[in-house]
């Protein structure tokens, strides 16, 4: 959520710091703007900041920009507003009074409000509505004798989020971040130096990084980087090397990240399975997990904790963990658990769930699980993401760099890597052979079987355009149907601005019966299992109200209008393949909408804020 890019270096920085936000732009794109340091004149140290901000896209920023803008040195953000409309002024960087400061900053300043009355009555003007502008001001009021301690000076007075790169005119030689809360990666290139929120915006240059820590800054310049503490303490840290090759973050010929990730699903669940499956004792290998067979026969409860399409993946591994390992289990959204005092019992086993491993109110939930003594295992996209670390162990996901906004391959990986961890934990306790050999034959055969469904796209197109000019749909299922309808309804509302409800089917009856008409179509997820009957009565109830039918099925459905035919698997993996043509329809129905679909309005990916 917003996007930080910076760079010092020899190259001409303005093409790389849009470069930069080009590829940061899923994180916020309402507005963006960049400070460079002006190219000094002959003998002179300095030529001071130069700045450009514009509301809306980075090509709209980029379109603004002065033909003569050199400089060697620059930092720049792309925004989700959180404090202050969308404009060009709220727009970052922000200056200080003497326009010598530049800052981006990502997070949220919750005392914003007392510094900027504090700075108003010692006489300063605050010219935009953000709570960052206030930190421009203090670094630029500090009489500290360093940029270094100019910056930590300013952010003893802060409470909150954030993450930051600074400029300051007489400083021309560094760029200063720091970190709390929101993400900083510093790359590592010979001669130069970048900064970013994101690896996205470095890897076409350096796969070599340094994820710097909350209450950690660092100095950059152009041959050299340094970290330490906030309170000034060096700390040591080597660069590692970035998992992903540049061109993972490229759209691959596809017209949308969207549609890219989606046809990705084939390879990436290949790879979450990838040298995990143990044959001899069927059962998996989850490496990373930190919990002994001993440990895991003790857990008497397992909680799943994460946000949006996190948690549905969370509430399909709480089906899972309870089918295949028999302990009780359930979901619920981290954004409430945090809030809600919650009861820790020693004996639960607690999973966060996290694509990003960004999100404020999930690292929340998981920090104060942690304060209280529970063990916290997480199910995570992002390698060594701000989750990961706070966890004790976990799965990664392998699902590949998700750039578009709307989660679709990592959403899969994840209910696959649940999938992995419900038969790792079976197997230690009741789960028979027989059963371990049939989930992992089920398990091997969802590549091909995704492939399968994927090459059935022209059709769900077709259907698609029929169903984009309904007034709302509803998106119903039973048990295993349940999280596939609420994460369709999901993916229909954000990328095509459909509305869309979910509601388990036998709900249906208890109310939102009422909105059923021939302009609210149903999506009725109907898998082959012992509750098909039960599904089908719930059809005849719609159809009885005029209602029209979109069956996702293994067989056609009589009382349906249309049916998406899904290949059959075990029933304990239909949530998996049930949720693939979905996305499709999702995807196209937008585009039949004519919608931006890699950037909803509204929405960032990773949100960093509360
Ligand atoms: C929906 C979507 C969001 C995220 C949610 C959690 O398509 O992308 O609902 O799933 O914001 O994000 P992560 O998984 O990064 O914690």
């Amino acid at each position: 959520m917003c996007g930080i890019v910076g760079y010092i270096g020899k190259r001409d920085v303005a093409p790389l710091l849009l470069e930069g936000l080009q590829r940061l732009e899923y994180r916020g794109y309402d507005s963006a703007g960049l400070a460079i340091q002006g190219k000094p004149a002959k003998g002179a140290q300095s030529a001071g900041l130069k700045t450009a901000k514009a509301k809306g896209r980075v090509r709209d920023l980029e379109a603004r920009l002065p033909k003569r803008f050199a400089g060697t040195t620059g930092i720049a953000h792309t925004r989700w507003a959180t404090h202050g409309a969308p404009n060009d002024i709220n727009a970052h960087p922000h200056l200080d009074a003497d326009g010598k400061v530049a800052v981006v900053h990502n997070g949220i300043i919750d005392n914003a409000a007392d510094l900027r009355a504090k700075l108003a009555a010692d006489g300063v003007e605050l010219v935009s509505d953000t709570d960052s502008e206030a930190l421009a001001h203090l670094i630029g009021r500090s009489q500290a004798p360093t940029l270094e301690e100019k910056v930590r000076h300013a952010l003893a007075m802060v409470e909150g989020t954030y993450g930051i790169a600074v400029l300051h005119a007489d400083f021309p030689d560094r760029i200063v971040v720091a970190r709390n809360g929101s993400p900083v990666v510093l790359g590592i290139g010979e001669k130069e130096m970048f900064v970013a929120s994101d690896v996205a915006a470095l890897v076409s240059h350096t796969r070599q990084v340094v994820t710097l820590d909350d209450g950690e800054m660092a100095t950059l310049k152009a041959d050299d980087y340094r970290t330490y503490t906030t309170e000034g303490s060096r700390t040591s840290t080597s660069p590692t090397t970035v998992e992903w090759e540049a061109e993972s973050y490229d759209m691959g010929g596809h017209d949308t990240y969207m549609h890219k990730e989606i046809h990705e699903q084939v390879d990436a669940v290949d790879r979450v399975l990838r040298g995990r499956i143990d044959d001899r004792f069927s059962t998996v290998h989850l490496g990373g997990l930190n919990l002994d067979a001993r440990e895991a026969r003790g857990v008497r409860r397992v909680k799943i904790l994460g946000c949006g399409s996190a948690y549905h993946t969370g509430l399909i591994g709480a089906q899972l963990i309870e089918e295949l390992a028999r302990i009780p289990a359930d979901a619920e959204p981290a954004s409430e658990f945090r809030y809600r005092n919650p009861v820790v019992d020693p004996d639960t086993l607690y999973i966060a769930v996290s694509q990003s491993g960004e999100t404020y109110d999930t690292l929340a939930a998981v920090q104060e699980l942690k304060r209280k003594g529970a063990r916290v295992l997480g199910v995570i996209n992002v390698v060594g993401s701000a989750i990961a670390r706070e966890t004790d162990g976990g799965v990664y996901v392998h699902a590949g760099p998700e750039v578009c906004v709307v989660s679709t391959k990592c959403f899969t990986n994840t209910a696959v890597a649940f999938a992995l961890l419900a038969l790792h934990l079976g197997r230690i306790r009741d789960l028979s052979v027989a059963d371990g050999k049939r989930i992992i034959a089920g398990l091997r055969k969802l590549p091909e079987q995704i492939a399968e469904v994927l090459r059935g796209e022209e059709e769900i197109k077709k259907l698609a355009t029929e169903y984009a000019n309904a007034k709302s749909m509803m998106f119903v299922g039973r048990v295993r149907g349940y999280p596939v309808a609420r994460e369709a309804s999901l993916k229909l509302k954000e990328v095509s601005y459909v509305h869309a409800e979910a509601y388990p089917a036998s709900e249906l009856k208890h109310g939102p019966l009422a909105l059923i008409e021939p302009e609210v179509p149903t999506v009725a997820v109907l898998p082959d299992d012992d509750l098909l009957e039960k599904n089908r009565a719930t059809l005849e109830e719609i159809k009885a109200r005029s209602g029209r039918i979109l069956a996702v099925a293994h067989r056609e459905q009589a009382k349906a209008d249309h049916t998406i035919v899904v290949p059959r698997n075990e029933v304990e993996l239909d949530p998996i393949l049930m949720g693939i043509p979905l996305q499709l329809l999702a995807y196209h129905t937008a585009l039949a909408l004519g919608r931006d679909i890699d950037k909803p309005r509204n929405l960032a990916k990773s949100v960093t804020v509360e």
